[in-house]
């Protein structure tokens, strides 16, 4: 008896261990990796991507100095008290915060994160070929200095074919760079909703998912404190501890965190980052997908125009059009494009959900539309389809998917963007900006000849 269910036990916690990866559940604090999808994520046959846009959260970093401080805050109680731990926790006495150089690491890029936009530049090269030797090629970037340094790393990854010693002038990129986080540009940036004082007030994400986690941080204390005697956790201690599984794999590689807690506290976590997303920055914020909005617009004009169109800022994007940001301005891109508008309950995750934080703000998350050009089987009519993917699972628009891959013709995807225009509303008006003078809904930047303080240029 005892061996007949030991055999099959042992089997399974093997099978499982293998399965489940708190770092694919770890939220915004997630180190990049590919989301799951049923769609092949590889360009349909027949097909040519010849324009692709992104917008994307910068790459892995350090902890914000507000989280910093409660790393230091648990260190302090762990080195505080005279205890053993045991199991999972045997190590905490000796663990250390991973920041070494404390004033010049929190919020900025880890070495992962530069890696992980070194290898997505690789990674959209070897994808599209789009750029002749990558000469000169322009990416726009929100003006804090780790989205600055995600898009500086990505133009290397995606410039560094060649040798050009002789001539750096052939092989440069640019990075215009945007006031980021500011209220005066109001749609016409990277950061449109923080420009947008509606948006903040229309949040209930953070509530939301407070109130999520006071359902099982608690128990999950209680829990861990099995393996301590002489020493306490409490529900305050769990948030930060699990926040360390992510950012410290990013920081220096160590698991130890990941390993302290059970699969469906991992759930958990991660259903807390859910609601705090989709409430805060995604679908479930009334006023979210107006400020998404103005990024879809402008990228879906771009599309009907064709590649290398003249614009009428006069500046003609490149093919490859890349959006350098932060975090929350993922989700508002979602909920303007209509995507994965199911509501989530406050008390219990549904496991088919299809808004998971893990997939679009993890870091160097991105939101990628893709113009396709496609011939039919057998003939030589040329169809244009655009697709949609979110780290890079193709991801199918509700009621537009009859293309290869399950893209939408470009016709359909123009008037499904408008129809998303009326229901995702105005931006000045949803953000009650209508008595701002010059206040605008459009963003002009991807096709406006920059002024030349804002241009950073990356050679190799
Ligand atoms: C350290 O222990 C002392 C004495 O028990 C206590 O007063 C203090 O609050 C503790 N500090 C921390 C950071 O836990
Ligand atoms: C890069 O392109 C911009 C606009 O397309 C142009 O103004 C600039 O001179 C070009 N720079 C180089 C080095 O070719
Ligand atoms: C609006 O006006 C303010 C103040 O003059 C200026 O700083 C800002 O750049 C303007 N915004 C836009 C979008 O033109
Ligand atoms: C999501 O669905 C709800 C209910 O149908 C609707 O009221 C809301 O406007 C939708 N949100 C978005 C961003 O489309």
């Amino acid at each position: 008896m005892f061996i007949r269910l030991s055999i099959p036990f042992v089997l399974g916690a093997v099978v499982l261990a293998g399965a489940f990866d708190p770092l694919q559940h770890a939220g915004p604090a997630s180190p990049y990796f590919d989301a799951p999808s049923q769609i092949p994520s590889s360009t349909p046959p027949n097909c040519k991507v010849d324009q692709a846009a992104y917008i994307l959260r910068h790459g892995a970093r350090y902890p914000e100095p507000g989280s910093f401080g409660g790393w230091q805050n648990l260190h302090a109680k762990l080195q505080n008290a005279t205890y053993t731990a045991r199991g999972p926790l045997a190590f905490i006495r000796s663990w250390s915060p991973p920041v070494d150089d404390a004033p010049h690491q929190p919020l900025y890029l880890t070495s992962t994160g530069a890696g992980e936009a070194f290898a997505l530049g690789v990674d959209l090269r070897k994808r599209y070929g789009f750029t002749k030797g990558g000469d000169n090629f322009t990416v726009w970037a929100a003006s804090q200095q780790r989205c600055v340094d995600t898009s500086t790393y990505f133009l290397r990854g995606y410039l560094s074919q060649g040798n050009y010693l002789a001539t750096p002038e052939l092989n440069r990129g640019r990075s215009i760079l945007l006031a980021d986080s500011v209220s005066y540009t109001h749609a016409n940036s990277l950061t449109p909703s923080a420009a947008c004082p509606a948006y903040a007030s229309g949040s209930t994400g953070s509530a939301k998912a407070n109130a999520y986690r006071a359902t099982y941080q608690a128990r999950v204390a209680q829990r861990l404190n099995t393996f301590l005697d002489g020493l306490t956790l409490d529900a305050g201690d769990i948030g930060p501890m699990q926040d360390l599984c992510g950012f410290q794999a990013g920081i220096n590689g160590d698991t130890r965190f990941c390993d302290i807690f059970e699969e469906s506290e991992w759930l958990d976590y991660e259903y807390a980052h859910d609601l705090n997303y989709f409430y805060g920055s995604g679908p479930g914020n009334p006023v979210s997908a107006a400020t998404g909005y103005p990024w879809v617009k402008a990228v879906s004009d771009i599309f009907a125009a064709g590649p290398n169109a003249p614009t009428k800022g006069g500046l003609v994007p490149p093919p490859l059009i890349m959006g350098f940001t932060h975090d929350n301005n993922l989700p508002p891109v979602v909920a303007a494009l209509g995507l994965w508008n199911a509501t989530l309950s406050p008390t219990t995750p549904d496991p088919s959900r299809s808004f998971r934080a893990s997939h679009v703000v993890a870091f160097r998350s991105y939101v990628a539309l893709e113009r396709m050009s496609c011939t039919a089987e057998g003939t030589s009519t040329n169809d244009v389809f655009v697709r949609v993917r979110i780290n890079r699972a193709p991801v199918a628009i509700p009621g537009c998917a009859s293309g290869p891959g399950a893209s939408c013709p470009l016709k359909a995807f123009l008037a499904h963007v408008e129809e998303r225009g009326v229901a995702s509303g105005d931006f000045v008006q949803k953000c009650a900006l209508q008595d701002v003078k010059n206040a605008t809904s459009v963003a002009s930047f991807l096709t406006t000849i920059p002024d030349p303080a804002d241009v950073q240029l990356v050679s190799l």
